[in-house]
């Protein structure tokens, strides 16, 4: 059985201060949670968080990480400064990262293999935009996208992993995915996973769902057999990330 996880982005928002202030505020309504909840917050963030979640059910990730363990890559943080912060959660690919970024399919690749070669869980986010969507490859793109990030991870690891399937059209627009959309794609990974590997690790590996789930709409959604919870920008900065926590 799955459990589900609703997974905070924070993106880059928030100072130190608030991190640690929003945290502790949240941490009396979170008690009682549903899902695992989880912030993935900016890494100057992450300290302050932790500190603010500690002895709360409330966990704090990071939004990237580098693929080397230390070195001249400046500005850049390790998955060793990642665990020895505490850190268990790294978001790698969102799509924000791919399009200012560069990251591509590649480089997810080895974020993912390096996140899982140091015990951290990588949330992979994969997901379309508009066009492709309009051109009808959907599942290809996300076929593809999964495909690649996940070249050389064992059954083991893939098991324990994250993929959080964001069409692009959905993120910070309002527009959310119908839930046919999002459930007809998360079931296609599923799918993909069990080609892939076996049935055993499609069972296991979480799917979640992301772009504008919000307090009321995360209900429908995450009751859908292939979304295993959400990831969330804008909502997961509002204490209507209670409902998500609980969906
Ligand atoms: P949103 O962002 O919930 O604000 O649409 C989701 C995400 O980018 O992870």
């Amino acid at each position: 059985m799955r459990k589900r996880l609703a997974a905070g982005n924070w993106k880059m928002n928030m100072t130190p201060s608030q991190a640690k202030a929003f945290v502790a505020e949240m941490a009396e309504s979170m008690k009682d949670a549903k899902n695992e909840v989880l912030f993935c917050v900016p890494a100057i963030d992450i300290l302050p968080a932790m500190e603010a979640a500690a002895g709360t059910n409330i966990q704090i990730g990071a939004e990237n990480l580098y693929f080397e363990e230390k070195g001249a890559y400046t500005g850049e943080i390790s998955p060793l400064m990642l665990m020895d912060a505490g850190v268990k959660y790294v978001i790698i690919g969102h799509s924000e990262r791919r399009e200012y970024f560069a990251e591509t399919d590649d480089t997810v690749n080895k974020k993912v293999l390096c996140a899982l070669a140091h015990g951290l869980t990588p949330i992979m986010c994969c997901g379309e935009s508009l066009k492709l969507r309009e051109q009808g490859v959907t599942m290809d793109w996300v076929r593809m996208q999964v495909k690649i990030g996940m070249q050389g991870v064992t059954a083991e690891q893939a098991k324990g992993m994250v993929i959080a399937y964001e069409p692009i059209w959905a993120i910070g627009t309002g527009v959310v995915a119908t839930t046919e959309q999002a459930e007809e794609v998360c079931k296609g990974i599923r799918e993909l996973i069990a080609e892939l590997y076996d049935a055993e690790t499609a069972d296991a590996i979480r799917i979640l769902y992301g772009g504008s789930v919000n307090g009321k709409n995360c209900a429908e959604l995450f009751a859908q057999e292939n979304i295993d919870g959400g990831l969330v920008g804008g909502a997961s900065l509002k204490p209507e990330f209670v409902q998500i926590a609980n969906a």
